[in-house]
């Protein structure tokens, strides 16, 4: 049975203090992926113990991989090696993660065993003939509903081809899975990009010792390599932290540190947005750990103004709109976003549903199809509806801190797929949030 989450804020409010927000989503679900099929054993650090990166893992244990933890972010991994996955016995429930179920497509369509992938409703509805028929033109088969989406239906035992692929979207999710079952095609798998995106796969498979060729925008791997178990360490979740750096910027008198954030350059266009909006973000003791660049950020509140958001940014910011909405409604003037279609497949359409919430609290948001023109104003205060989606619950608790009044939002359970204790740290942060549950 689960219960229903409503957070409930009350105006006003800064944030100060230090804080290390959960691990990395998107390395995370790749820490087991990797780590399963690598022989040996890996250690990871810093793995982030939410519902997503969670279904990834029992997923694997479904496989029959044998994982201790997570304890307090730590895993042991015992891989298997690329072949020695098991048949689930059951259908795999990914809840709502998108990349679990995208990704893992890619990884399945090459195993000799069916398998079957199921979701929430959120991803039910999800597009994912993005990914299925790319894998069907490397010789996977793989079944969808009529409509493209989940459950999707995996027959093993295919022989998968490589191909020379260019994808009509900018999407990690769709570069990783066939980057995953390139690894069992004959031949090289070549994906190119329209414009960067998150290179965690090609990161990792590099730190697991597998050769990752680039040239330019096209990334490729030749089948029939294997992986060698490493350690990894997850940086925190700057997809989270963006949270504490809108909420920072915008509530006067703030003044935080988020320590040992992930830094990726394929990651932080909200922290480019947000300086050409006049934040004042300061990087500090830049490092690399594993392969991947981490910092901490000390972020200062600072008056925002409205810009045109370079749509070069927009897949380097994907997961952060929600909460950049946010920080449009308070600067002054009007703050556009066009070329960002994506939104509307996220884990809700989160150009409408933060329009409307955004509406609702007073604010002029226009939604466009492809984007929002948000005027900043006062926000009142009112009832908004996340529909389930857990950035868009976390988005206007942070709106609080600017509000006239009090904020309640519905449907909050699922900021458990990727930031647990989010309301406690936020808190303990500065912000004034409070949980009620309905049972
Ligand atoms: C992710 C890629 C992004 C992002 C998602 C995680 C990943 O999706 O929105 O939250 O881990 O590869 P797309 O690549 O489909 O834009």
């Amino acid at each position: 049975m689960t219960h229903q989450i409503e957070f409930v804020v009350a105006p006003g409010g800064k944030l100060t203090g230090q804080a290390r927000v959960p691990g990395d989503k998107s390395i995370s679900h790749r820490s087991v992926m990797l780590g399963a099929l690598a022989e040996g054993i890996t250690r990871v650090t810093g793995f982030l113990e939410a519902e997503d990166a969670l279904a990834t893992l029992a997923a694997f244990k479904q496989m029959g991989v044998v994982v201790e933890g997570p304890d307090q972010g730590q895993l042991t991994i015992h891989g298997v090696g690329m072949h020695g996955l098991q048949a689930p016995e059951a259908p795999l429930y990914l809840g709502n993660s998108g990349t679990s179920m995208r990704l893992l497509s890619g990884l399945l369509a090459g195993q000799s065993f069916d398998s079957v992938l199921t979701g929430d409703q959120s991803l039910s509805r999800r597009p994912m003939r993005r990914v299925t028929e790319p894998l069907q033109a490397m010789g996977a088969k793989i079944e969808t509903t009529p409509q493209g989406t989940a459950p999707l239906k995996i027959y093993g035992g295919q022989q998968l081809h490589g191909i020379d692929y260019v994808m009509p979207v900018a999407s990690a999710q769709v570069k990783s899975s066939l980057l995953l079952a390139g690894l069992y095609a004959e031949g090289e798998t070549w994906v190119e990009e329209p414009a960067p995106t998150r290179d965690h796969t090609e990161r990792m498979l590099m730190g697991f010792g597998y050769q990752v060729k680039r040239q330019g925008n096209r990334v490729g791997v030749r089948g029939g390599g294997k992986l060698i178990a490493t350690d990894l360490d997850v940086p925190a979740d700057i997809s989270s932290a963006a949270f504490f750096l809108v909420g920072a910027s915008i509530a006067p008198d703030s003044e935080l540190i988020l320590q040992h954030v992930g830094v990726n350059p394929t990651r932080t266009g909200v922290i480019d947005i947000l300086k050409l909006m006049g934040a004042d973000i300061e990087l500090l003791n830049s490092r690399q750990m594993g392969g991947e660049p981490v910092a901490d950020l000390r972020v200062r509140s600072a008056p925002l103004k409205g810009i045109q958001i370079p749509e070069r940014l927009v897949p380097l910011a994907i997961d952060e709109f929600p909460v950049l909405f946010i920080a449009a409604a308070c600067a002054e003037g009007e703050t556009t976003l066009s070329g960002a279609e994506e939104l509307r497949v996220k884990e809700s359409d989160r150009i409408q549903v933060m329009a409307d919430g955004l509406v609702t609290l007073g604010i002029d948001a226009r939604p466009k199809p492809d984007g929002i023109v948000i005027r900043g104003g006062q926000i009142g205060s009112g009832c908004v509806h996340s529909h389930g989606d857990h950035r868009i619950a976390m988005a206007f608790a942070i709106a609080g801190l600017r509000a006239r009044g009090r904020i309640e939002i519905e449907d909050c359970a699922n900021v458990n797929t990727s930031f647990p204790g989010f309301a406690s740290l936020a808190r303990q942060l500065g912000l004034n949030v409070t949980e009620v549950r309905h049972d």
